[in-house]
């Protein structure tokens, strides 16, 4: 099939470099023409794991092209993929759709045969139907079809969540659409991945719906970790107790820091945005919203605990800054909550993350990147382990430590506390 996916992020760029990996000729538009040079040459904008070789792999076969002229894409494909980001709003909590609607504009005036049209972008329910009343402008109702089909990748898995999804949603009602893209999903299918057909609508909120369970999750574990800190209990005990409940599952019962990334934040606000809008009022994810954003304040009162009240010139090490293990995206990430105020706080920070520099703490005070992990934590009164990489799950801290009472604050929960307490660090962590 030909497919022509809309935005080169995240979405865009997996979702293409997959489809065209099971066989499917798919051309990858963006306007912003760096990118698309840059992606000709083999260069990946993002950071996730098998990316790169994958569209190494499907440009050189000629399944996957890239490039920025939209009208000309559009014509040549039979399956359109809108995968625009739905970032927030400035100085508000509803999505913007100016890049959906932008788009829907311009896809208007470029079908020249029936095409289906899909958004994959995270949009609030009633976005297709007003798509739909922007192409119908003009052309026949009859020469395109506007379909939901979330997507459900989470970075740093996110070609395996494409291969191996534990669901397809798709929101049709149209029949001819429906064979599509059931014939387009077939290896997924065939594979054990669920296909499940809504109205558009469904198709929307389930998205939505999903995160916002989600992060409800982490932040349900995240307060009973409060807890288990007062009671002397190991909040791993409660998740593997809680997750072996069929009814519950233990996936995203794992207690840290607080949850963020290019999703969770802003589809939670966006999701109370639109019940707002049918006054309808979601008051399970209001309070999610409120106790996650105070969670960072819960750890940095917990850090002043462990210093004694005494931040000013301490050393304090992160390790890791990214929202989680295996991407670059800072987005919303709680470093970025609790660096800087730890810095105001006259800490001496110093930072190390696998994938690099970051220009987000360029210009806070006391903020260094360091480039190597040891280099990070040999001077530190502190060391704080943000982010769960690989790269930090066998540290040897008393080797690597110049100092003779290092402090480690794990936010992960990566090491056991009694092999840390065995060999004489003074460990603490999340929930135990
Ligand atoms: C998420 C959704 O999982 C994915 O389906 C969606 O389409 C995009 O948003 P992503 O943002 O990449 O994916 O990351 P995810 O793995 O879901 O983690 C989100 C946040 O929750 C991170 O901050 C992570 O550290 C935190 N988390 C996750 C926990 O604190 N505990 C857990 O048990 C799981």
């Amino acid at each position: 099939m030909k497919l022509c996916m809309i935005g080169t992020g995240y979405v865009g760029l997996v979702s293409g470099v997959c489809f065209s990996d099971l066989g499917n000729d798919v051309i990858c538009v963006d306007k912003d023409k760096n990118k698309i040079d840059l992606l000709k040459k083999g260069k990946i904008p993002i950071f996730e794991p098998g990316l790169s070789e994958l569209v190494i792999k499907n440009f050189k076969n000629k399944r996957l092209k890239f490039s920025s002229n939209l009208k000309k894409s559009i014509n040549n494909s039979d399956i359109i993929f809108i995968c625009v980001g739905t970032p927030t709003k400035k100085g508000g909590s509803s999505a913007d759709l100016s890049q959906i609607y932008n788009v829907a504009k311009e896809i208007s005036s470029s079908i020249n045969k029936f095409k289906i049209i899909i958004t994959k972008s995270t949009v609030p329910v009633t976005t297709g139907d007003e798509i739909e009343k922007i192409i119908a402008k003009k052309n026949s109702k009859k020469k395109f079809s506007i379909v939901s089909n979330p997507e459900f990748l989470r970075e740093g898995e996110a070609i395996r969540d494409f291969i191996y999804p534990d669901r397809i949603v798709v929101g049709s009602n149209d029949k001819k659409s429906n064979r599509i893209l059931k014939n387009l999903y077939n290896p997924l299918i065939s594979k054990g991945a669920q296909y499940l057909n809504t109205s558009r609508r469904a198709a929307e909120l389930i998205k939505y719906a999903s995160n916002a369970f989600l992060a409800t999750k982490i932040t349900f574990i995240n307060e009973i970790a409060n807890l288990c800190e007062k009671t002397g209990i190991s909040v791993e005990d409660i998740s593997i107790g809680m997750g072996l409940d069929k009814r519950i599952g233990s996936r995203f019962l794992r207690a840290g820091p607080a949850y963020g990334g290019s999703c969770f934040p802003k589809d939670t606000k966006a999701i109370i945005s639109t019940a707002d809008k049918f006054k309808s009022n979601l008051s399970v994810i209001k309070s999610v919203i409120k106790s996650n954003e105070n969670r960072s304040n819960i750890l940095l009162k917990r850090v002043s605990e462990i210093l004694n009240n005494k931040i000013k010139n301490k050393k304090i090490s992160f390790l890791g800054v990214t929202f989680k293990a295996n991407t670059d995206d800072m987005r919303d990430s709680s470093s970025l909550i609790m660096i800087p105020s730890l810095s105001k706080k006259g800490a001496l920070i110093k930072y190390y993350d696998p994938t690099g520099f970051k220009k987000e703490f360029s210009k806070i005070k006391n903020v260094n990147y360091e480039n190597s992990i040891k280099k990070t934590i040999e001077d530190a009164d502190l060391v704080i382990i943000h982010t769960e990489w690989n790269d930090f799950k066998s540290i040897n801290f008393s080797k690597l430590s110049k100092r003779k009472k290092i402090i480690i604050y794990d936010l992960r929960n990566i090491y056991s506390v009694d092999k840390m307490k065995n060999q004489g660090l003074k460990y603490y962590s999340v929930g135990r």
